[in-house]
């Protein structure tokens, strides 16, 4: 009970855990080869400066750890714990912080690493907040950018992969705290 099971369905790998059933939607390989990409990018761009990556907990806490060791220059680390959604699949709209960065971030060129961009409320309210300290500059590295009709505007400048306008789970990912381990991004089907 309670184990992931992976099983192929019609030729496709489905993951089956209790009665959930989670589809994937992007695999471990072509994670890797993105997070390298977006690794050597900002080893590029940031080459003789040293970036506060900030990663926000805590569904990034995968992708930060994989991140940062495809970057290949020295990088300070700082975490935030935002929460916007509780227990729910639907942001509250109100971004609350759980947990602040320990260091300031004045005059240091940060990096933001995000999970995922919904409604785009988290990153904004972030972006206002951090800005608000008088950093050098801020960028934003975002892992998924969900396809949905946002009125905010584009903050990201490292993006992994668009995806559909789905709840996903895995790589640090959560549904009510559950399945944040699974190796890679997938949605429940079966909801
Ligand atoms: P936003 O404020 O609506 O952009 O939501 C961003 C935050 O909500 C992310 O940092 C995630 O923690 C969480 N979130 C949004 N979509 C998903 C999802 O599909 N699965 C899991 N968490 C999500
Ligand atoms: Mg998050």
């Amino acid at each position: 009970m309670g184990l992931y099971k992976i099983k192929k369905v019609n030729g496709e790998k489905m993951v089956f855990c209790d009665d959930t059933r989670i589809r994937i939607l992007i695999d471990e390989k072509t994670l890797s080869k993105k997070v390298k990409e977006l690794g050597n990018e900002i080893t590029r761009d940031y080459k003789d400066k040293e970036p506060v990556l900030v990663a926000v907990l805590r569904g990034s806490f995968i992708f930060i750890a994989d991140i940062c060791r495809e970057i290949k220059i020295p990088v300070a680390f700082d975490f935030m714990a935002v929460s916007s959604y509780g227990n729910s699949k639907v942001s509250s709209g109100i971004v609350r912080i759980t947990k602040d960065l320990e260091f300031s971030i004045e005059n240091k060129e940060v990096i933001i690493i995000e999970d995922i961009i919904d409604s785009g409320r988290t990153l904004n309210y972030l972006i206002k907040n951090l800005e608000a300290r008088n950093p050098k500059n801020i960028e934003v590295c975002v892992l998924l950018d969900k396809d949905v009709p946002r009125k905010t505007e584009n903050v990201v400048k490292y993006k992994g992969f668009d995806i559909p306008n789905k709840f996903v789970v895995g790589y640090g990912l959560d549904s009510a705290e559950k399945y944040r381990n699974l190796p890679f991004i997938g949605y429940i089907e079966n909801e």
